[in-house]
């Protein structure tokens, strides 16, 4: 145990009334639950000039029986590693605390709805161990920025996962166009993830290219703050943001368990709307990410496959994502020229209807994709561009305003 720390165990007795800590008890009081995270912890505090006795050697019961005794500290930082309902014992704290603290929690479970409920029950951040001093340095910086009107209440954006029933259906070309046309038309501060490693789309639609930022979020996600994002993102418009990579095909690629979904979270504080390309193959390992999303939209064409896959997945997303609202969008495309289905037979097959048609337009897409550009700047596309605006209002959860005259005249 290193010197630094203090024994927590005179806290809990008979005397824990009359224990006093430190001064700067009334500026940063940590609680953690094992040596190493202590040492770390107590390396930040010390670099801070915060007395030795502000980290205590406890779990989250310990915590709430000292704040039973002291007043609030600014700053709460607590393990909640050892805890049988973190959840419960979080919202006790910050309860005690009644919104005096932020309060930083720590814990092994990495697992996004906790992530979320935690912060929903008081949190101001959930930091994932083992922790490092410098992510705990930046928690701990970001509880000190001003709270700025409404801080206290966690603004969360929307979010929609897109998902092709079958390779090459378009689902890319309807994510990208659905996140521009928010971006643009509605001016809602918008971000494209392209959860396709390896041979996504999302950066190139727009003609530009994904710096490796991408990847480094994902191997950390908890590590993940507004300067890494900055540098993962790349600016597609004055709205709108990527995030995209182009990984090497040689090179084995660790994401780790969750990280998709904790960083959609992480993204939802910053922007209105999180749209999100899920590569099909990647659904089971991605339940929670389908959970947490106010949408899925399923993008098919009208082909015999398309509709197999569609009522699977469908019935997959009313499984792992039941307050979800999913949505079929049928993308005429080339492929189902070669076993075409009826509209009304397809909506049949998939015992609901379909919520989107967009119509076969070769020639707007091409000229999009060549120019690198949304259908709606590249010219033309006047048909398609009304059931991209009203799914794209959907997912921002707006109205889709008109569109100006000209546009209804100007292919
Ligand atoms: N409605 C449409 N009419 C004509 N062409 C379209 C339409 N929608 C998409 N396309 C074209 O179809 C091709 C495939 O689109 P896209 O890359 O978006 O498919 P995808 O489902 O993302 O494919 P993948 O499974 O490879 O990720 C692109 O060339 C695109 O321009
Ligand atoms: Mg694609």
């Amino acid at each position: 145990m290193t010197a630094h720390i203090a024994k927590f165990s005179t806290l809990l007795g008979p005397n824990a009334g009359k224990v006093q800590l430190a001064d700067e008890s009334d500026v940063f009081v940590a609680f953690v639950c094992d040596d190493v995270t202590a040492e770390i912890v107590g390396r930040v505090s010390a670099a801070r000039g915060w007395a030795a006795s502000a980290v205590q050697c406890g779990d989250s019961m310990a915590a709430i029986r000292t704040l039973a005794v002291i007043p609030p500290p600014k700053i709460l930082l607590v393990d909640l590693a050892g805890s049988q309902e973190p959840l419960a014992d979080l919202a006790a704290m910050a309860d005690m605390t009644k919104g005096q603290s932020r309060i930083v929690a720590l814990g092994a479970v990495n697992d996004m709805r906790l992530y979320r409920d935690l912060l929903a029950a008081g949190a101001s951040d959930y930091l994932l161990k083992p922790v490092t001093a410098e992510a705990v340095e930046a928690a701990i910086a970001r509880t000190e920025k001003p709270a700025g009107p409404g801080a206290e209440t966690v603004r969360s954006g929307r979010a929609a996962v897109f998902i092709g029933a079958r390779g090459g259906v378009g689902a890319s070309t309807v994510a990208a166009n659905a996140a521009w046309t928010v971006a643009h038309d509605l001016r809602r501060r918008t971000v494209l993830v392209d959860f396709d490693l390896q041979f996504g789309t999302a950066a190139l639609a727009f003609d530009l290219e994904p710096n490796g930022g991408f990847r480094e979020a994902l191997a950390t996600p908890e590590r993940v703050d507004d300067l890494l994002l900055d540098r993962a993102m790349i600016r597609a418009g004055e709205r709108l943001m990527i995030l995209g990579a182009e990984e090497s095909l040689d090179t084995p690629l660790t994401v780790t368990a969750g990280a998709a979904a904790l960083l959609m979270e992480k993204l939802r504080l910053r922007f209105d709307l999180v749209v999100v390309e899920l590569p099909r193959t990647s659904v089971a390992d991605a339940h929670d990410l389908l959970g947490a999303a106010n949408d899925i939209v399923v993008v098919t064409d009208l082909s015999l496959a398309g509709l197999r896959d569609s009522v699977r997945l469908t019935r997959l997303a009313g499984q792992v994502a039941p307050t979800a609202r999913v949505s079929i969008v049928a993308n005429r495309t080339m492929a189902e020229r070669k076993t075409p289905v009826a509209e009304g037979d397809f909506a049949r097959g998939l015992g609901r209807k379909i919520d989107y048609v967009i119509p076969f337009d070769p020639k707007a897409f091409s000229r999009a994709a060549n120019a690198g550009q949304p259908v709606a700047r590249a010219g033309g596309g006047k048909d398609v561009i009304p059931a991209l605006r009203k799914l794209g209002a959907a997912l921002a959860g707006v109205k889709a305003p008109p569109l100006p005259f000209w546009r209804r005249w100007l292919g």
